[in-house]
């Protein structure tokens, strides 16, 4: 799905998604073979760690309605839901994403709490649904062209807890992920700890807690 206002970076992005969308679920997948888990563990271990590390601080669920921006095939919100929140929205503008989400739901049983959209964030969310007990953001700015704006709208919609991961510009394995992602053409954003919390400051985001979690810097942020 395209908007009449989307940009190259927007479009680029999607279209790597849409086409990798089958791949990237693969991560969280466990019936692998040796090399498929050695790599996943090597280059990709930190997207499981961040799951159990948003769940960790989102407990206790119930009651909860949470957004989960950027929710690709759907795992964060599937769960939330699992733990106990009472709806989950997952917003992702890579349509092959979405439905990978919403196969999942069905089959874990938790499609009644799932709200999976296609469409791109912000726009896709109405601020009618304010307030969120919580927003999550995993895996996202890493594509995100300017962080601040999104940013200070997730913290409008929410009242609570949000969690964003932001991927370190100095890392050991960042020259390989640059080559990877120049090949392919898609944009990719890295982020120096001080341009990062220049970020949150610009998004009056000022109560949180800061954690390094491997390739990432996980930001834990009462509003
Ligand atoms: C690396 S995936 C992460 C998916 C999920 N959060 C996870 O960690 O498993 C990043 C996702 O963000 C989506 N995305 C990037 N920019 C977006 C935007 N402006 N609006 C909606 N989705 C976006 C991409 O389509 C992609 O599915």
């Amino acid at each position: 799905m395209s908007t009449q206002t989307e940009t190259d970076v927007e479009r680029k992005v999607r279209d790597h998604f849409d086409a990798d969308a089958e791949r990237f679920d693969a991560i969280y997948k466990t019936d692998k073979g040796f090399v498929g888990k050695f790599i996943d563990d090597y280059w990709r271990g930190v997207v499981q760690k961040r799951l159990e590390l948003n769940v960790e601080n989102l407990k206790p669920f119930a009651g909860k309605k949470i957004l989960d921006v950027g929710c690709g095939s759907g795992r964060f919100c599937l769960a939330y839901a699992k733990e106990g929140a009472e709806k989950v929205v997952g917003v992702d503008f890579a349509k092959l994403m979405i439905d990978i989400a919403n196969e999942l739901a069905k089959e874990q049983g938790v499609a009644d709490k799932c709200d999976f959209r296609v469409g791109a964030f912000p726009e896709i969310i109405d601020d009618a649904e304010a307030p969120f007990d919580a927003s999550t953001a995993n895996g996202f700015f890493d594509y995100i062209e300017k962080p601040v704006p999104i940013i200070s709208k997730m913290r409008e919609l929410t009242k609570g807890t949000m969690i964003m991961s932001f991927p370190k510009a100095i890392e050991f394995r960042v020259p390989l992920r640059r080559v990877r992602f120049w090949m392919k053409g898609t944009p990719l954003f890295l982020y120096k700890e001080n341009q990062l919390r220049d970020i949150l400051r610009d998004a009056n985001v000022t109560d949180y807690e800061w954690i390094n979690l491997d390739r990432d810097y996980l930001i834990v942020a009462n509003v």
